[in-house]
């Protein structure tokens, strides 16, 4: 089981030191690549020009854009929702950006103004690998980092 509660203490501590967001990225997605097991990819994708643009991340190298309502991601974005989805190859429109995927999990991140700013994108090589307690503990870690992204 996942430690949520301290993943988020770890994320509010690095972002008392310092609120930038790339190194705030940077930390938090390093933290829930080392902290979460069975995971091939975590990062996030921030709008930019009308689309998601690829930002800090671990894992393999991944696609740079994703138009709004494309894919996992564009698709959490559009509908402003958490997509939990049990096995990619059966999602229309999943892009594929690294074979071993199997399932993943989307978070939409909030600005200011209520609006979505960006996406926390975690993929796994398990099918089914996400479950409700991983939605709301991904929900509270997100909501800590919207106290300090200045979007
Ligand atoms: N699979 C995602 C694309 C991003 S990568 O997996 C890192 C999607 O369908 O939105």
């Amino acid at each position: 089981m996942t430690d949520y509660g301290l993943l988020t203490a770890q994320l509010r501590a690095f972002a008392e030191e310092e609120g930038n967001f790339v190194p705030l990225l940077s930390n938090a997605s390093a933290l829930l690549y080392s902290s979460l097991e069975r995971l091939n990819w975590a990062g996030f994708y921030l709008v930019r020009d009308g689309e998601l643009l690829l930002g800090p991340f671990q894992g393999r190298t991944a696609c740079i854009r994703i138009a709004r309502g494309k894919g996992v991601c564009g698709s959490a974005w559009e509908r402003d929702r958490i997509e939990i989805v049990e096995d990619v190859h059966a999602f229309a429109g999943h892009i594929a950006c690294d074979s071993t995927s199997n399932s993943e999990i989307v978070v939409p991140i909030h600005g200011t103004a209520g609006q979505v700013v960006g996406v926390l994108d975690i993929d796994s090589p398990e099918v089914g690998r996400f479950t409700e307690e991983d939605r709301a503990g991904l929900a509270d870690f997100v909501k800590e980092l919207e106290r300090w992204l200045r979007f």
